[in-house]
């Protein structure tokens, strides 16, 4: 019995009023919180505080620090990992022991586990989605390093991302970081991915009473060939000629259209000197998430980010900009005459929603309405003419 070793990372409680002295499945505590979880072996509970949500995962004491070191490594290269708030240990107790330690991650908001979107023995309707959502962790990934060694569908969190979805790593027990990763590490990485997908499927199709051989089992593979289509985008070599500047222009403007932000370019001489090789540092996939934030302070994913910065373009261009005023009016009066109040009006409809998703729903919404009309519809009119509609999302693409 004692008190447990804390490592806290900046930004987050002490967790010291904790109960540590029992196991956390034994926890009676006023500071439990219920939250609905995916599957998964070690026993994890919610935690509330002033800061927010934690989850807290206990596990040997290993595995503990590998995922605690994995997810703070990755906090600098993707907003799509679990972010660690803390790793407790159980010093008095042995460090093999299932009850050795404590990985503490911020609670992942608006996120929810695959099987709250399956119907039947698949993914229905959702499937294009999530296949896209994780391949494209994974691609972002394996451009940090980060090699996985257990991705499943039930690692990752689901949330929705403007009109599309995106995934979000939490279980990181087994995952190393590397500066960067060989051809044969990546299809490593991706055969465990096909495999551990397989026999989730496979796990689905008979909890549903459904058949084997109706299960989805080439789901794996499918977001495989995502995966592989996705990364020779990024990162095919590209050689031009010394007149074809306009190429490099072309293959970043693409790269920020896929989300991926760019850094340092590296253009090394090639054959006869008269052409060059591009070399690009490709980092996160938070291009717009990014913009979105310098220009006005709001967190939102990718997608959403990209359609907010154009709901704050078409506002400027609606402000009538002379060219003089600094963008920094525009991104106010937005807030304060769009974002703001619409998505407290969502909200007061609709407590505990992801107001940015639904702010961008509402946009969808509206650049329908235009497009039907013929003509720009102004924000109060159709904000009541979505509420009228039942307040409708992006359809799903097929
Ligand atoms: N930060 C978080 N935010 C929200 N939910 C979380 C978070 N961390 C964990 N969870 C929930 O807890 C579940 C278990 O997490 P995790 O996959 O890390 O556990 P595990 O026991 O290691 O799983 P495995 O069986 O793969 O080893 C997840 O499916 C998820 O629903
Ligand atoms: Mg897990």
């Amino acid at each position: 019995m004692g008190t447990p070793r804390l490592h806290i990372r900046p930004g987050n409680p002490d967790f010291l009023d904790l109960p540590w002295e029992e196991p956390i499945s034994d926890w009676d505590h006023r500071r439990l919180v219920e939250m609905p979880t995916g599957i998964h072996r070690h026993p994890v509970v919610f935690v509330a505080y002033e800061e927010g949500v934690f989850a807290v995962k206990e596990l040997p004491a290993s595995l503990a620090e590998n995922e605690f070191e994995v997810l703070s490594t990755l906090e600098g290269f993707t907003t799509r990992a679990a972010e660690p708030a803390g790793l407790m240990e159980r010093v008095w107790v042995d460090a093999h022991s299932e009850q050795a330690a404590a990985v503490i991650t911020r609670y992942v908001r608006y996120a929810f586990p695959y099987r709250t979107v399956v119907s039947g023995p698949g993914f229905g309707r959702r499937r294009t989605q999530m296949l896209d959502a994780v391949a494209g962790l994974l691609v972002e990934l394996h451009l940090a390093g980060c090699y996985w060694g257990d991705c499943s569908l039930s690692n990752v969190l689901y949330r929705y991302d403007a009109g599309a979805m995106e995934a979000i790593m939490i279980d990181g027990e087994t995952s190393t970081i590397h500066p960067s990763l060989s051809d044969g590490q990546r299809r490593a990485d991706i055969e465990i991915m096909t495999e551990n997908v397989a026999g989730e499927m496979a796990d689905l199709a008979a909890m549903v009473g459904s058949d084997i051989d109706r299960a989805d089992l080439a789901l794996g593979e499918d977001i495989a060939r995502r995966y592989e289509g996705l990364w020779a985008e990024v990162t095919e070599p590209l050689v031009i000629g010394r007149d074809q500047s306009y190429q490099i222009r072309e293959r970043i403007d693409r790269l920020h259209d896929l989300g991926f932000a760019t850094e340092d370019l590296v253009l090394e001489p090639t054959g006869d000197g008269n052409r060059v090789r591009m070399r690009l540092s490709v980092v996160g996939r938070t291009f717009h998430s990014d913009r979105l934030r310098e220009r006005t302070g709001i967190e939102a994913s990718e997608n959403q980010a990209r359609i907010l910065l154009g709901d704050l373009r078409y506002h400027e261009s609606k402000m009538g900009d002379d060219g003089l005023a600094p963008k920094v009016f525009a991104a106010m009066s937005w807030l304060k005459d769009s974002f703001q109040p619409l998505t407290h009006k969502i909200l007061e409809l609709e407590p505990g929603a992801d107001p940015v998703q639904r702010y961008c729903d509402f946009l969808h919404y509206r650049f329908t309405l235009a497009q039907s009309q013929g003509r720009d519809v102004p924000n109060g009119e159709a904000f009541a003419s979505w509420l009228e509609a039942g307040r409708p999302g992006f359809p799903v693409p097929t």
